[in-house]
């Protein structure tokens, strides 16, 4: 189709102007009944890789590497039920505490996931990026990211964001910094890792704790919350369809009333 690359990209400068909870990025889209009862941007805390490894007597890291196949489930089917943007939580600040050689397989299992699916992603249509303190990482892996992130730039179908080393606190220290040493610390949104991005409409968590555990604070303001105890391994489209029509059950109010909301979706344009 003729969908205008609009997800991942914007301005800085459209941060923090929303009308309605809409980023203005998306003011050209039609809001139909039914586009809106699809989310644009889902966030998803991918958790139990852990357990689901231990239940079947596995060593935890052998559910990180089937985790992988259900983020690959996770985006061709969102992709074809019209979501726009996912972001998946991958590595958080604080799993850093973990054992070092869960750490170290996790890392290199990122390694190759750069290595190895960036094509497949490209020839997809996916834009791909990295959100997270990058800093920490070797200089092989930022430049794999910079290349991954320059290659699929263009993209259109879908925005794929994979938080590494991210922390929700993190980002919102580290934009506050930035906008202090330029002098515009009222403004510090336009710093945030995901400046110019709609905000999430939908939060998934797999694995059964009820906890956002440090990721997108300042994001998740008004985003509809999923919970559900499949572990990530198991994730799968049927899930993510019981996510999606949850969703299209919940009446989004922002702060206003549920007749306003009622009435303005009642008014045509
Ligand atoms: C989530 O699964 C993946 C990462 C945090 C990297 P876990 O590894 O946290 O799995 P559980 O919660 O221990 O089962
Ligand atoms: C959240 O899961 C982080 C990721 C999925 C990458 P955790 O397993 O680290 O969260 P807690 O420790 O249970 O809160
Ligand atoms: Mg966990």
């Amino acid at each position: 189709g003729s969908r205008q690359a609009v997800h991942c990209q914007g301005s800085r400068a459209d941060v923090g102007v929303t009308s309605g909870g809409q980023s203005i990025i998306f003011r050209s889209k039609p809001q139909t009944m039914s586009a809106a009862s699809v989310p644009r941007h889902i966030a998803v805390v991918m958790d139990g890789n852990g357990r689901w490894a231990q239940k079947r007597f596995l060593p935890r890291v052998a559910g990180h590497k089937q985790g992988v196949e259900a983020v690959r489930t996770l985006i061709r089917a969102g992709s074809e039920r019209g979501v726009e943007a996912l972001t998946v939580f991958a590595f958080s600040s604080e799993n850093w505490q973990r054992p070092a050689d869960e750490v170290s397989f996790l890392m290199d299992l990122f390694l190759r996931a750069l290595r190895e699916e960036v094509q497949k992603l490209h020839s997809n249509g996916v834009r791909f990026r990295v959100v997270g303190d990058v800093s920490a990482f070797p200089a092989e892996t930022r430049l794999l990211i910079a290349e991954a992130e320059a290659l699929t730039e263009a993209n259109t179908r879908l925005c794929l964001n994979v938080a590494v080393n991210y922390g929700g606190r993190w980002d919102i220290e580290q934009a506050v910094a930035k906008a202090a040493a330029a002098g515009d610390a009222s403004a510090f949104a336009r710093w945030l890792s995901f400046a110019g991005q709609p905000d999430p409409d939908l939060f998934i968590r797999t694995g059964g704790e009820r906890r956002v555990s440090n990721f997108m604070l300042w994001q998740l303001a008004y985003t509809e919350l999923y919970f559900s105890d499949i572990l990530w391994p198991d994730f799968d489209e049927a899930e993510l369809a019981r996510a999606l029509a949850w969703y299209a059950s919940r009446e989004r109010r922002f702060g206003k009333t549920g007749e306003q909301v009622r009435e303005l979706s009642a008014t045509p344009g």
